[in-house]
């Protein structure tokens, strides 16, 4: 489990190992739009403030994956214990 937190709209969300990014966000009522949830579309791509993404995704490339600037929330995880999301 992870923390995601979404600074425009103030909330911290717990993400557990079995949901990914985009459901618990999609849950929380923040609509994220998707398409494949696969990691191959790019629909789902959320721009990332602070902590270090497990990128799970096929699109971005290793510099855009190294630059941890944004994340496929469909797939992509954290490596870190939290993420900022610029949501
Ligand atoms: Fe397609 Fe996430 S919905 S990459």
């Amino acid at each position: 489990t992870f923390e995601v937190e979404c600074v425009r709209s103030g909330l911290t969300l717990a993400v557990p190992p079995e949901r990914s990014v985009l459901a618990v966000l999609n849950d929380a009522g923040l609509a994220v739009p998707c398409s494949c949830e696969q990691g191959v579309c790019g629909t789902c791509e959320v721009a990332v403030l602070e902590g270090e993404v497990d990128h799970r995704d096929s699109i971005l490339s290793a510099s855009e994956r190294a630059a941890n600037a944004t994340m496929m929330t469909c797939v992509s995880r954290a490596a870190s214990p939290r993420l900022v999301l610029d949501l």
